[in-house]
């Protein structure tokens, strides 16, 4: 297979030059060349243009796009088409349109109106793919495939009777017998008993809580069902043109697509992600998605396919990035294992439902902020060769389990949860104190990792639990937080003290949980009381935190300790002097367990003790004000630092700055700003790279 990363960064954008004269794209093509463009994707939503009727294609534009793409130095990654069915698919196949779990049939005039299991849509797409690909596979200018775009993104699960079909299709080979269903599935619970793999339903609207197993099943099937659409475009692409890899645009840490089991199968893991230049944390959470996009693939390096040059249009206020964001998020992109900064669009629609979308070329042209940003990352980038294929060096893992998030996020548990916002918490706080995080699946080797957390890892399976044992066995730190180990992969609670095999690695076991506060935001509660009589909180003690308590927050639980040490406990409330804190010595490693959810800042203080306590040395801390996060990455030889701040910071790094040429020390990083030092720093040991201190 042809290799799909070369000299330099990928540069560019999506084009969609069908929704524009002609006349326009010899101006595209020149701007192009002006800013650098060396990628583009091509076709995403075109399906209609390509295909006007079944069967009957209309390929005279595509050619004369990708020819003059070609003529033109621009490479092609081209869409197989498929996203946006066109309407005659859903008016000579009504069938084919999604159905809510309310059972309203979705209505055409949008995009992405198909059920991945509807037949008449697959064999539609399969043929568009196939057309395209014998007309289109030898094209000089085409150097990857698109398949789809944004999987799930506004339909990841239908309800319709083919659905249903495909489930019952999917419990059948997952179960083999009905017993094995109804015993997985706790049905002897509510009545819930089957006869048959016929009587099964998708879990459609209900009276009360459907199934909880009949759930996390569904959530299973319909993730493998859009990644059985992906596998059948992929098949034929690889029959017609085996040389040219394939990708699709995952979308950071979506929901509802379990991207561990989609990985494998993707040649280039491409990724679309769209901060909120309104939101402060917004490079915090970013940073997480860039890591996942590495660590799905395994460290290699990924592709940016989508960002914004400025503001989105799918939010109910529509910020602009500020200047310099869009490239201090780019080199994050970068920083964390991309070989190409794509855009959604290069040219700014004028009509459609995304107009108001910023692109590459804004409405009001060349003479504009954003045209002037897209130039210069355009030109940086170009000279950066040295970056690509180089890998970035991760100091932790953080485990992130698609199982547990949908399990958790269910009703009918003792607490409501995000699972992202449980993890992205243990994120941020290990890359503010300087460290890159790996993501896992938690059933893989950890043991390279000095530090490993495992945050609310509800449902635990054998293999995660051996994996994280292992892991500390052989001398990670394991942190492993509330919430863990609850129940198994059939959602049959795990018995005798929750935690399941991972009670030894721990030395602790569960009585009971104890949730904070709240009790008012629950549903049929009278509402006598207009808040809440019970603060969401509790006081935490314990050296890790000094002299002050620590801030326990929304969860405690009954902890009994049979062979670790207790450093922290719960102060006041009815836990009192209970455990919150504990830390085992396991093989050369360490196990420690958190009872609580912290606040931000007693986070930081348990970090700096994992740390501590894992061997790794801060060289220096990072400081960056009160806002301010100044990311540092080790990249290949290339040390990133980004100030996502709102005061400038001096670099005490020794170096040269590759995007300036000037000395890295001393130099002022303000807000938005970026360098690379090179040559790398000594990171032998492992140690992070931590070279920013306090302007003034
Ligand atoms: C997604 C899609 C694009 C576009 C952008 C807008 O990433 O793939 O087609 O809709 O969102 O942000």
């Amino acid at each position: 297979m042809r290799p799909v990363f070369t000299d330099s960064p990928w540069f560019g954008g999506d084009y969609n030059p069908e929704q524009w004269p002609e006349a326009v794209w010899d101006e595209d093509v020149d701007l192009m060349r002006g800013a650098g463009v060396n990628l583009v994707t091509v076709g995403v939503f075109a399906w209609a243009l390509l295909e006007p009727e079944e069967g009957r294609y209309e390929f005279g534009w595509l050619d004369s796009v990708l020819d003059l793409l070609h003529e033109n130095g621009v490479k092609v990654d081209l869409a197989t088409a498929t996203a946006a069915p066109p309407p005659w698919l859903s008016d000579q196949y009504p069938e084919s349109l999604p159905v809510t779990v309310d059972g309203i049939r979705l209505s055409p005039g949008s995009r992405q109106g198909y059920c991945p299991s509807s037949p008449a849509y697959r064999t539609a797409a399969r043929r568009l793919t196939r057309t395209l690909a014998e007309r289109y596979g030898a094209h000089p200018a085409v150097v990857l495939w698109h398949i789809n775009n944004e999987y799930g993104c506004h339909v990841s699960r239908c309800y319709c009777d083919e659905s249903a079909s495909a489930f019952r299709r999917w419990l059948e080979a997952k179960y083999r017998t009905i017993g094995a269903l109804n015993s997985a599935w706790g049905t002897a619970f509510w009545s819930q008993s089957y006869g048959s793999f016929e009587q099964i339903l998708p879990p459609r609207a209900t009276p009360a809580f459907p199934n909880p197993t009949q759930s996390l099943d569904f959530d299973r099937f319909s993730s493998d069902e859009l990644l059985a659409c992906f596998l059948e475009e992929k098949a034929v692409l690889r029959e017609v043109t085996p040389d040219i890899p394939v990708t699709t645009n995952f979308m950071g840490t979506f929901r509802n697509v379990d991207y561990w089991t989609w990985a494998p199968h993707v040649d280039v893991i491409s990724d679309d992600l769209y901060p909120d230049p309104a939101d402060p944390d917004a490079a915090r959470g970013a940073a997480m998605a860039r890591d996942l996009m590495r660590s799905l693939g395994r460290g290699k390096p990924w592709l940016l396919m989508e960002q914004s040059t400025s503001a989105v249009n799918m939010r109910p206020t529509n910020v602009p990035k500020a200047p310099g964001q869009m490239r201090a998020l780019s080199y994050q992109a970068l920083a964390r294992g991309a070989d190409g900064i794509l855009f959604f669009q290069w040219r700014q629609s004028a009509a459609g439902a995304e107009r108001f979308h910023s692109a590459m070329l804004p409405h009001a042209g060349t003479d504009t902020r954003i045209w002037r940003e897209v130039e210069q990352l355009g030109a940086e980038l170009a000279a950066l060769g040295s970056v690509v294929g180089t890998r970035t060096r991760a100091h932790a893992a953080l485990v992130f389990d698609w199982d547990s998030r949908w399990a958790i996020e269910q009703a009918g548990l003792p607490t409501t949860s995000s699972y992202l916002a449980l993890a992205a918490h243990w994120h941020a706080a290990l890359t503010e104190a300087g460290l890159t995080v790996d993501l896992a699946p938690g059933d893989e080797d950890l043991s390279a990792y000095p530090i490993v957390i495992v945050p609310s890892l509800f449902v635990l399976t054998d293999a995660q639990a051996a994996a994280i044992d292992a892991a500390a066995a052989a001398g990670s730190t394991v942190l492993v937080t509330s919430q863990t180990g609850i129940v198994d992969q059939d959602l049959r609670v795990r018995l005798g003290g929750y935690l399941g095999d991972l009670q030894s690695t721990l030395g602790v076991w569960i009585e009971e949980f104890w949730p904070l506060g709240g009790a008012w935001a629950r549903p049929g509660a009278i509402p006598v009381a207009q808040e809440s009589t019970v603060a969401p909180t509790v006081r935490v003690r314990g050296d890790v935190f000094g002299p002050e308590a620590a801030t326990g927050i929304e969860w405690s639980e009954c902890v009994h300790v049979r062979d670790a040490s207790v450093r922290a406990v719960f102060e006041g409330g009815h836990l009192s002097g209970w455990p919150a804190l504990t830390r085992k010595a396991r093989g050369v490693g360490a196990a420690w367990y958190l009872a609580t959810r912290l606040s931000r800042e007693d986070t930081a203080s348990l970090v700096a003790q994992l740390i501590a306590d894992s061997g790794l040395a801060l060289s220096a801390s990072v400081v960056g004000g009160e806002s301010g996060f100044v990311e540092t990455v080790q990249r290949g030889d290339a040390l990133f630092v980004i100030n996502h701040g709102s005061t400038a910071v001096t670099l005490a790094q020794e170096g040269v700055d590759l995007l300036s040429g000037a000395d890295a020390q001393g130099m002022t990083l303000e807000p938005q700003g970026v360098v690379v030092i090179s040559p790398r720093v000594a990171l032998d040991s492992a140690e992070p790279a931590v070279a920013v201190v306090a302007a003034g």
